[in-house]
């Protein structure tokens, strides 16, 4: 153990060492130079068109806007060093830049993001999930997959501050299923499911699983167009979604917890879901590169939902694609790739595996 990590240390050492050497002959302005940092607070606040109710607001949010700063620049500095510790999930010598960056949670701490950005609350009731369908072992399985290029993903939406990650996960896996069935793509409702899945907590949080369930048992969903999100806890308009369907649904399927082979199967068929825990700092200013942490694979902590709508395993480095409810600011433009077939946990990078749904016609 000890004798496979000391040639790494080293390396970690030496790149460190470089980096701050390159800093300093650049003459980089040290990361306290407060006039700078107050210059690009305001262009953020601007940009996202912050206003915070009280002055002591404002600076303690200042405050968080320049740890997060200073963070960013820490962790993006010496690159391959970086890399080598968040890659600290594999072998050391599978190091893949992952990138973080200023976003729109510049503001805010994980948990904050957390309690006002993700939605999926494990500890409430779980309606009827159905019994795990095992796809055949040989079934189709591509190098790489990405329904994206076969225009059956949407644009990327952003739930704002309202936990509805579960619906927009939901609704994402039933417009790639209507897309490659039907050959349209349609953008459809989350709102709908906000305010009619009594599985589900509307902005309050839910679950995908209830969802599916709903739009099931109704045989459809409505467009986005024709019921609009709003992004808060409104009254179900029932005719909508009884007889306005811009998208059939028949029923929805669980893939075998804990099993990417299974999940690759499924997402080589169309888009999943899945759940993650997205409450690490890394996670929330995630900005390229393949995902490996640090987050949980522990299904009783994941809190967030997104859809799988993609692989890839051609290139040495495997990943999912996963998009993401954040707005195309966030990560990848929008999109965060996750680690594929971490060799710690069948759960999946950040819990993926553990609880992946999709609908079915
Ligand atoms: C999750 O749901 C349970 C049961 O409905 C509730 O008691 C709890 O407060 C919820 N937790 C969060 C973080 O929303
Ligand atoms: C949700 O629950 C309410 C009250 O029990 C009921 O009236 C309504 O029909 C339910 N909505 C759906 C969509 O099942
Ligand atoms: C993986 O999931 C199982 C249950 O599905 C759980 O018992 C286990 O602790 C999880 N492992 C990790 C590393 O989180």
């Amino acid at each position: 153990m000890a004798s496979s990590w000391t040639p790494c240390l080293v390396l970690l050492l030496c790149l460190t060492l470089s980096s701050v050497l390159q800093e300093q002959a650049a003459g980089k302005p040290a990361a306290d130079d407060d006039s700078e940092l107050r210059q690009r607070w305001s262009k953020w606040q601007a940009k996202y068109s912050k206003r915070y109710p009280s002055h002591e607001e404002q600076e303690k949010r200042f405050g968080v806007f320049r740890d997060n700063s200073n963070s960013i620049g820490a962790f993006s500095a010496p690159q391959t060093t970086t890399s080598a510790v968040v890659g600290s999930f594999g072998a050391p010598q599978t190091v893949t830049t992952v990138r973080v960056g200023m976003n729109r949670f510049g503001d805010l701490q994980p948990r904050e993001v957390l309690d006002q950005f993700t939605g999926f609350n494990n500890t409430a009731a779980v309606l009827k999930t159905p019994p795990p369908t095992r796809l055949p072992h040989h079934s189709r399985k591509p190098c790489c997959v990405d329904w994206r290029s076969s225009g059956a993903v949407t644009g990327v939406k952003f739930q704002g501050s309202c936990q509805s990650c579960w619906a927009f996960a939901a609704v994402a896996a039933i417009e790639g299923m209507n897309k490659i069935r039907t050959g349209t793509l349609v953008s459809l409702s989350e709102q709908q499911l906000v305010d009619c899945d009594n599985g589900s907590s509307g902005c309050a949080g839910g679950r995908t699983d209830t969802a599916l369930d709903l739009v099931a048992r109704r045989g459809g969903i409505t467009s986005g167009e024709r019921y609009a999100y709003g992004g808060f806890n409104g009254r179900c308009k029932v005719d909508k979604l009884l007889f306005d369907h811009g998208a059939a649904v028949g029923g929805f399927k669980a893939v075998p917890p804990n099993d990417e082979h299974q999940l690759a199967m499924a997402v080589a068929r169309q888009p999943v879901t899945a759940y993650v825990d997205a409450s690490t700092w890394e996670f929330q200013f995630y900005s390229g590169g393949i995902f490996r942490g640090p987050c949980s694979g522990d299904p009783a902590r994941v809190n967030h939902a997104v859809t799988i709508v993609g692989y890839c395993e051609e290139f040495g480095d495997k990943f999912w694609i996963a998009k993401n409810s954040w707005s195309d600011d966030w990560g990848d433009q929008g999109y965060i790739l996750l680690a594929k077939d971490v060799l710690s946990s069948p759960n999946g990078t950040c819990g993926l595996a553990t609880s992946p749904f999709y609908p079915t016609a």
